[in-house]
């Protein structure tokens, strides 16, 4: 029996990078995962390697409706709903004064409107499952230090940690067993990662270099670790662990 085993997930996100990372892990340590991407092409070719104990479902996280729909689809195809995943993010460059407006708006729509709907929508079912349920939110190494160069993303992010916070409390308060937690990578070697890299910002390499720098483990980490950590908050063996921020960054929040 694997650590997943009886658990229902959706897993935003969970056609490529971290998403697709932690719904493979989540379905080989027994569990049962709803993929949802706008990508469903890539979701779909996942779901239907990992078998009969994962189902893709085309979800955009800025639809509410949507997000309603993708609930219902997990207890028909699984039964209930235990926990939820919220990983799809987009990460944008710009400041303040010269950032693209639209971007602006993208950005806080998907990074932190999006785990609003999904955490709106699913907590009524995982309520209803009545079993210890977790949700797992995907911050970032610069929640906690905002970068001047992605405006939009340091604040999605910054706000999505109050937001995880605020509902850990609230569970808590109704003594619903529900945990709440978030999961902060570091630079971590996905399609968003390999996006930058070799966006044309400066030489690959040297963009290589300059990330790895900035964690004092002076490395790229890689989705495999950051999907451990979101399985382990997941877990019943972080059953008194709610509302905390872990780091998977090499130690990049709290370097000096
Ligand atoms: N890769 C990193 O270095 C890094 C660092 C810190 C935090 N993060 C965070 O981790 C999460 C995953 O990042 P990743 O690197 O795997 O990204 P990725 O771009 O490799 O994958 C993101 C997935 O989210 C999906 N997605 C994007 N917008 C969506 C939407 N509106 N609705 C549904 N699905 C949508 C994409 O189709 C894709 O499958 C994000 O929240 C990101 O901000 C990543």
């Amino acid at each position: 029996m694997g650590r997943m085993s009886g658990k229902v997930a959706i897993v935003t996100g969970g056609a490529e990078g971290i998403g697709a990372t932690v719904a493979r892990q989540f379905v080989e340590e027994g569990g049962q995962a709803l993929l949802c991407d706008v990508q469903i092409d890539k979701a779909q070719a996942l779901a239907n390697e990992l078998g009969d104990n994962a189902h893709a479902f085309e979800l955009d996280v800025r639809d509410l409706d949507g997000w309603h729909n993708a609930v219902k689809e997990v207890q028909a195809k699984f039964g209930k709903l235990t926990t939820l995943f919220n990983i799809a993010g987009i990460s944008e460059p710009g400041n303040v004064p010269e950032g693209d407006l639209d971007s602006w708006k993208r950005t806080i729509d998907i990074n932190l409107n999006g785990p609003y709907f999904g955490m709106r929508a699913a907590l009524p079912a995982m309520e209803a499952a009545g079993e210890p349920g977790a949700i797992v939110n995907i911050g970032s190494m610069i929640a906690m230090r905002a970068a001047a160069f992605v405006a939009a993303y340091s604040a999605s992010k910054a706000g999505l940690l109050g937001l995880t916070r605020s509902v850990a409390l609230d569970c808590a308060e109704r003594g619903v067993p529900i945990r709440a937690n978030m999961v902060h990578p570091g630079a971590i070697r996905t399609p968003m990662y390999e996006r930058y890299k070799f966006s044309g910002a400066a030489e690959p390499e040297a963009i290589e270099t300059d990330f790895a720098a900035t964690h004092p483990m002076n490395r790229i980490g890689e989705p495999e670790e950051v999907a451990k950590a979101c399985i382990f908050l997941a877990s019943d063996d972080a059953s008194f662990t709610t509302g905390c921020d872990f780091t998977v960054d090499g130690g990049g929040s709290i370097r000096s």
